[in-house]
């Protein structure tokens, strides 16, 4: 097998992430930077160009239910940016690397191949050919991942993957920094907030925890973005050109309502 590959499609791609949207045609994603600028040519109406839609927002804004929902109903593909930093934090766990140690984390970052495999519950995500799904979403690489995300060698690493895997449009990213660095001239960007309370409570509901390891995961939550916030490469911030959506007190079919309605915006605009 090929170091990465979206198969069929992109076999000649090195970059270490493999793409496959289940049940559906391959994505329009592009792994290495000259063969970008081919498809891109290639594109002579840019107004059939699919967009590039950047959702960012702390945890338990609900980022990875709305870009998964958006993602299916555009017939776009749903890429989470926070699985590859979790990919990264487990491989550190597994290898005894220090989550302080710059140097050491980018050369596991280089030497390891994550697959983002988009399926319509989130993303399926492979560490060098093992499902690693369940195993990213625990305590342990929640905390690593934040930890790891904070050094600027890693977070370039990190970016230059991201840009290759939607530079070629019809994507929905979402992480933390998708607007600011990854794509700062994507067509929609979207900052989705809740207040903390409702935040924590929904990571709480959907980890299913209860009792007295709610609190502990509770304060965990804070300090990850406290960590996430206050970093200083790519802090998380809105970027200036965001919608900023506070769905505190919006279901989630307002929010993904809400989203379409500014990617026909969007389209329209470019007509
Ligand atoms: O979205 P998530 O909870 O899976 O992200 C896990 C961590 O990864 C988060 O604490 C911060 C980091 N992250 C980041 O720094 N930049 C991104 N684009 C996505 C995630």
């Amino acid at each position: 097998m090929p170091a990465c590959a979206i198969f069929a499609r992109f076999p000649c791609c090195k970059a270490g992430i493999r793409l496959r949207q289940l049940g559906k045609r391959l994505p329009a994603c592009v792994y290495n930077s000259s063969f970008a600028k081919i498809q891109i040519k290639k594109m002579t109406n840019p107004s059939e160009r699919k967009l590039i839609i950047a959702i960012d927002g702390p945890a338990g804004a609900g980022k990875s239910t709305i870009a998964s929902r958006l993602a299916r109903k555009l017939d776009y593909v749903n890429l989470e940016s926070g699985a590859m930093y979790r990919a990264l934090a487990l491989r550190a766990i597994d290898w005894d690397v220090s989550f302080d140690d710059e140097e050491a984390l980018l050369k596991l970052a280089r030497d390891s191949r994550i697959v983002l495999e988009p399926t319509i519950g989130g993303n399926r995500v492979l560490l060098n050919g093992k499902d690693i799904s369940a195993r990213i979403r625990e305590r342990d690489v929640s905390e690593g991942a934040s930890r790891v995300s904070v050094h600027p060698k890693v977070r370039e690493w990190m970016v230059a993957k991201q840009r290759e895997m939607g530079i070629g449009g019809g994507v929905v990213m979402e992480g933390r920094d998708i607007g600011t660095k990854v794509f700062p001239d994507a067509d929609l960007k979207i900052f989705l907030d809740a207040d903390p309370v409702t935040r924590e409570q929904r990571r709480l509901d959907q980890q299913k925890v209860k009792g007295p390891s709610a609190e502990s995961m509770a304060a965990e939550l804070r300090e990850r973005d406290r960590r996430d916030r206050t970093r200083a490469a790519s802090p998380l911030v809105a970027a200036a050109d965001a919608v900023v959506l506070d769905s505190t007190h919006m279901s989630e079919d307002e929010v993904v309502q809400r989203i379409e309605e500014l990617v026909e915006q969007r389209v329209a605009a470019r007509r």
